[in-house]
């Protein structure tokens, strides 16, 4: 279970993050929901050990979050792999680094769930789609084996089919390898759809954490629910159903 505690990160003398207190449970999903600026990235990068907490702890299953080895699947899918080497070097790279192998089975088995032709793996980012590029971040957060997947953004560069089928595929891999998920996002829809839990964040604050059935219903705070209205004016509850 990835649990933050009293989590604090300061950019100057702004507090980004303040007091945040949320946990993962393994394989369940925790949608992270908040307006631009909000501090979700920030999350995600004191989660990666990338900044400094100012206070806090973040724990995976009682030890520091570092030793889970967090895998991460960026916003902006080609700019997440070296633009000059096969996406295959890349893919594998966690392994490598860690003197691992993986068969060519399970490679295979993996790039058929995600509908990515294994010959793709030979082009360089700049010569596959941008959905082929996500699909191939999220091979490479797979393969890494991590029990915990860090998503930022994970749909906001795909077409509307294209991340309605993404979001099925990555809830369809959770259940079969049961990592912990925590997704930030701005689309209500998909942190509806596929969240166990939302967590909503402003302004550097967690302001609730509800399960998903019931913020739909009655979300808890004041912001959450401008966030539903807003939602339902989109139409964007209801997707995934
Ligand atoms: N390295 C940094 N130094 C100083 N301020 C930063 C730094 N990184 C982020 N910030 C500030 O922290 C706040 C939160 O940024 P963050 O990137 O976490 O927001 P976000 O919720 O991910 O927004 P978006 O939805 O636009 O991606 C913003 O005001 C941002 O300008
Ligand atoms: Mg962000």
């Amino acid at each position: 279970m990835l649990e933050l505690h009293g989590v604090c990160v300061r950019y100057g003398k702004v507090d980004t993050l303040c007091d945040v207190t949320l946990c993962v449970p393994a394989g369940q999903t925790l949608a992270v929901v908040g307006e631009s600026g909000a501090g979700k990235s920030t999350l995600i990068a004191a989660i990666l050990g990338l900044v400094k907490l100012a206070a806090g702890q973040i724990t995976w299953a009682g030890a520091p979050v570092h030793t889970c080895r967090p895998s991460l699947v960026m916003q902006e899918p080609r700019a997440a792999f070296n633009p000059v080497l096969p996406l295959r070097r890349s893919i594998m790279e966690p392994l490598t680094a860690r003197a691992e192998q993986l068969s060519d089975a399970r490679l295979a088995h993996i790039c058929n769930r995600l509908e990515l032709p294994i010959d793709l793996l030979d082009r360089k980012p700049g010569e596959v789609s941008i959905g082929q590029a996500q699909r191939a971040g999220i091979l490479r957060a797979l393969i890494a084996g991590s029990p915990l997947i860090l998503f930022d953004e994970p749909l906001s560069a795909l077409d509307a089919v294209t991340q309605k089928h993404t979001a099925q595929l990555i809830a369809d891999l959770q259940d079969e390898m049961g990592f912990a998920a925590l997704v930030v996002t701005h689309d209500l829809g998909y942190a509806a759809a596929f969240g166990d839990n939302i967590a909503v964040l402003r302004k550097g604050r967690v302001e609730e954490i509800t399960p998903t059935h019931a913020f739909i219903q009655h979300p808890k705070s004041d912001y959450g629910e401008d966030l539903r209205q807003a939602a339902f004016a989109l139409g964007a509850l209801g997707y995934g159903a």
